[in-house]
């Protein structure tokens, strides 16, 4: 048993800090927001995790877990202090590190043994440096201190198991000695463990969110190809996927990547890429199409509904993605704003993220679940694709609609279906095909006479929704 402090008690260092308790380690877990701190000693969880309560109830129940604020009793015993507090983006993009700054001189100040800190923090290259520096600058004692960085790369909505079965884990250090030392707490995981250089771990983590928030921005950029040339971007991405050098996963085509993590991790890294000299064109693709993500919807109400000022636009899901309350950086956030910004009246539903849309979004009008979500809509957008919603009763759902629109941001509803049910369905890079191919192609329309080469540049087809939209625009464009 090893005596641990994390440091920030959300979604990393709650789950941190759960985990290495039921991997039999007493930990304390410290947080200068003192209701939270409150509430998890009542037992209540500050967010929404799967399995997390349990996980920490516990292992408080068996006191290999306790919460505090309070930094001289929380460092007491600790022989390992785990940073896991929020690191934001600032205004410039670059991530706001006054939070790690303001942990690393507590310890300092508070140190009264030698310790290993390690950054869990997502933390710009160079920031184990300023960590260390900080603890030199403000220590009262000789006591010693080893940085190491061990970046987290759990999701939340698994975070647990992600925690508990990782692909990899880092660790980072100028004291490869510390490093061995925090990788020890990792052995009954029995993970792969990659020690490396302290700058290098700490890239390792940037390079790895904006690789996949990469996928999910090229996959973005086909589906728009895809709407354009009349192919289906879903069976795209499965067949791209099945090359095992590409890989399946990251490769659903919608609104875009969100949270608290691609979003300020692309900018932190693009930042830090353009002050060292370098030019990161491609970073600065991947958010430039994720962001037009989000336009590209409102133009596809507006191709079908005209003009959104009066319409009413139920948004199905609010949370970044399914099994979390996170809200930072989601969709929803932006789409509503656009919306209003048009004129819309805007309403949402989400399983569990109500209460956080409530303080995010205060103009939004909650409804209690899909079917009043639904209720005297323009259209339907699914913004977050929770299992709940690919179940729904799509009759009723219709039936309570004002227009039978409904925009799949996240391609979870088959467009055939949808047509059969009588929607104006909308998905992402498979409902609007071109009929006339030929131009694109750059060849001669009429197949050369007596030649089989050109049977195959015959006409693209038309799927029948593509039709259907234009065809209700039309009929819709003048009545409300
Ligand atoms: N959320 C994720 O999925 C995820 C995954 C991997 C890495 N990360 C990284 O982990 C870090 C934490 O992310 P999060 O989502 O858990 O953040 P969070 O906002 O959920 O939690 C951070 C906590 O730190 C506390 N805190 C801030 N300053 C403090 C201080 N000086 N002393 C004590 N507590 C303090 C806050 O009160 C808050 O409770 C970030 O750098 C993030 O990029 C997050």
């Amino acid at each position: 048993m090893r005596n641990l402090c994390v440091i920030g008690a959300g979604y990393v260092g709650l789950t941190t800090g759960a985990c290495f308790a039921d991997l039999g380690n007493r930990v304390t877990l410290l947080d200068i927001d003192e209701p939270r701190i409150q509430s998890l000693r009542a037992g209540q969880m500050p967010i929404y995790e799967p399995g997390l309560e349990e996980l920490v109830r516990r292992n408080v129940k068996f006191d290999r877990l306790t919460f505090t604020t309070d930094y001289a009793e929380a460092l007491a015993d600790a022989e390992f202090v785990f940073i896991a507090v929020n690191t934001p983006s600032r205004a410039d993009g670059g991530a706001d590190l006054r939070y790690l700054q303001s942990a690393a001189a507590s310890i300092a100040r508070h140190l009264t043994h030698p310790l290993i800190i390690i950054n869990k923090s997502t933390v710009p290259v160079g920031a184990g440096d300023l960590v260390a520096d900080i603890i030199a600058q403000h220590k009262r004692n000789g006591a010693t201190v080893s940085v190491v960085s061990n970046p987290e790369f759990l999701r939340e909505g698994s975070a647990i198991a992600d925690f508990l079965n990782p692909d990899r884990v880092v660790f980072g250090s100028r004291d490869p000695e510390a490093a061995q030392r925090v990788a020890q707490l990792y052995l009954p995981l029995r993970a792969r463990i990659m020690i490396t250089d302290l700058r290098t771990a700490e890239l390792i983590k940037y390079a790895s969110n904006a690789f996949l928030a990469t996928k999910i921005s090229f996959i973005n950029e086909i589906a728009a190809i895809c709407e354009k040339l009349g192919a289906d971007v879903k069976e795209v991405a499965e067949g791209m996927g099945l090359d095992k050098r590409i890989g399946r996963a990251m490769l659903d085509a919608g609104l875009g990547y969100g949270g608290s993590c691609f979003p300020k991790d692309v900018k932190a890294l693009e930042h830090m890429a353009a002050a060292a000299g370098c030019h990161p064109q491609l970073l600065r693709a991947v958010m430039e199409i994720n962001q037009d993500q989000r336009w590209q919807i409102i133009r596809k109400l507006k191709d079908v509904l005209g003009d959104l000022r009066g319409k009413s636009i139920g948004l199905l899901g609010l949370a970044f993605k399914p099994n979390t309350d996170d809200m930072r950086e989601a969709a929803s956030v932006d789409i509503a704003q656009m919306l209003q910004a048009e004129g819309a009246r805007v309403k949402g539903y989400d399983p569990v993220s109500m209460a956080v849309a409530a303080k995010a979004m205060p103009e939004m009008l909650l409804c209690e679940d899909p079917y009043e979500l639904a209720e005297r809509c323009d259209a339907v957008i699914v913004v977050t694709e929770w299992n709940e919603f690919k179940q729904l009763d799509l009759e009723r759902l219709k039936r309570s609609m004002k227009k039978p629109v409904l925009v799949d941001g996240r391609n979870i509803y088959d467009p055939e279906k949808m047509d059969e049910l009588g929607f104006i369905y909308l998905g992402t890079g498979r409902g609007y095909p071109m009929d006339d191919i030929t131009s694109i192609l750059s060849v001669h329309p009429e197949p050369v006479e007596g030649s089989q080469r050109g049977s195959r540049l015959h006409r693209h087809q038309p799927l029948g929704r593509a039709h259907a939209v234009q065809g209700h625009a039309d009929l819709w464009q003048g009545r409300d």
